[in-house]
């Protein structure tokens, strides 16, 4: 089964081809991805009409060449995923209506691709993995954790409440001056800071359910900004430092809390896994390591490039429902907010 995937939900366009491998997983066969940082980066972050126009530009030409490096035809798939949600609609519907296109053209069944279950499969994706595991999703636009059951089997967990995890470092690092996206920005600059030196929050600590909330983190961040303004580079480098080791630590209290939810609701765990962009954070990934060794689980982290938005977890999303027979009509709406746990309350700050 080899399937191509679309993806146009956020800030990169992204088409890619991806086969079932006999023994579980998938090859890639083709991964394009076409950032649109550069056209958002004088904003410090996305700007929704920037964003749909860059999509309408580029994606057929990306789909082509997914194919042409896959070595494929259109005629020679077995389905065509697109994102359809949850995500900023002008992008979504660009994506959307170029998959349903190619779909209606060839006569290959259709599947709308949930944004969010594609990066929680996605760990599917890069190995054989059972389920059900326990999972962190902390992107720009995201931060849930979730039980993953089974293929459009999910129970949340935990939200945020404000914040995505991603939004606080970017809104942290731009006002201590720093690049967009801020996540990697602030990473570089607490390599050479004082994590100690100032004594941020760590909201909900200790709380018993596995909710975020990060704008008492941020303005914390921002106050201590003003009272040692103007900013030296020790400066930055030490709040960086500050900033990322409270979210660290509340990183990993939820997911103690979160884990002990689990055990109580689904049983044992098959892993502990980490999703989307926050996923890259080195600092991060070392401290879900130690605690997945201290509570005997497997920490599963996707390679970077598919942590981020990319085309290859829609195409797996899109084999994973496709085997199990879930195509999708042509009249599949977009849709801006999409939760993956239609039980959960809807979440807190708006956001699916
Ligand atoms: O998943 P993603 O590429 O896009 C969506 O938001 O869906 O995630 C991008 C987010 C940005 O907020 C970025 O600052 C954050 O992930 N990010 C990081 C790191 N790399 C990217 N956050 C912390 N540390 C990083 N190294
Ligand atoms: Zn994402």
């Amino acid at each position: 089964m080899q399937v191509l995937g679309i993806e146009t939900t956020c800030d990169e366009t992204a088409a890619a081809v991806v086969r079932l491998r006999p023994g579980g997983g998938g090859d890639i066969l083709a991964d394009e991805v076409m950032s649109q940082i550069a056209a958002h980066a004088a904003y410090g972050g996305v700007v929704p009409e920037i964003a749909a126009r860059a999509h309408v530009e580029i994606v057929d030409r990306l789909a082509a060449r997914a194919l042409s490096k896959a070595g494929l035809k259109a005629g020679d798939l077995d389905g065509i995923a697109a994102a359809a949600g949850p995500g900023l609609i002008g992008g979504v519907m660009v994506g959307l209506m170029t998959g349903k296109g190619l779909a209606l053209a060839t006569g290959k069944p259709f599947v709308a691709v949930n944004h969010l279950e594609a990066h929680a499969l996605t760990a599917r994706l890069a190995g054989a993995l059972a389920f059900p595991y326990l999972l962190l999703l902390a992107s720009g636009g995201h931060t849930q954790i979730l039980a993953v059951k089974g293929v459009g089997d999910y129970e949340r967990l935990g939200a945020t409440m404000d914040d995505a995890i991603g939004e606080a470092f970017d809104k942290t690092a731009k006002l201590l001056g720093l690049a967009y996206p801020g996540g990697p920005a602030i990473e570089r600059a607490a390599l050479q800071g004082d994590a100690s030196r100032f004594d941020l929050p760590r909201p909900l600590l200790g709380r018993p359910n596995a909710d975020f909330s990060l704008s008492g983190l941020k303005t914390a961040t921002r106050l201590a900004a003003e009272a040692a303004a103007p900013l030296s580079e020790r400066d930055v480098a030490d709040l960086s430092a500050s900033f990322q080791a409270a979210i660290v630590d509340v990183i990993e209290d939820r997911m103690r809390v979160a884990l002990q939810l689990f055990r109580e609701r689904v049983g044992s765990a098959q892993a502990l896994v980490i999703a989307g962009g926050v996923a890259a954070n080195q600092a991060i990934r070392s401290t879900l390591a130690r605690f997945a060794a201290q509570t005997g689980l497997k920490l599963i982290a996707p390679p970077q490039n598919l942590c981020t938005d990319n085309g290859a977890m829609i195409a797996w999303a899109g084999i994973e429902r496709l085997r199990l027979g879930l195509a999708d009509d042509l009249s599949a709406p977009a849709r801006p907010r999409w939760p993956l746990d239609a039980k959960a309350a809807p979440a807190l700050n708006g956001k699916a």
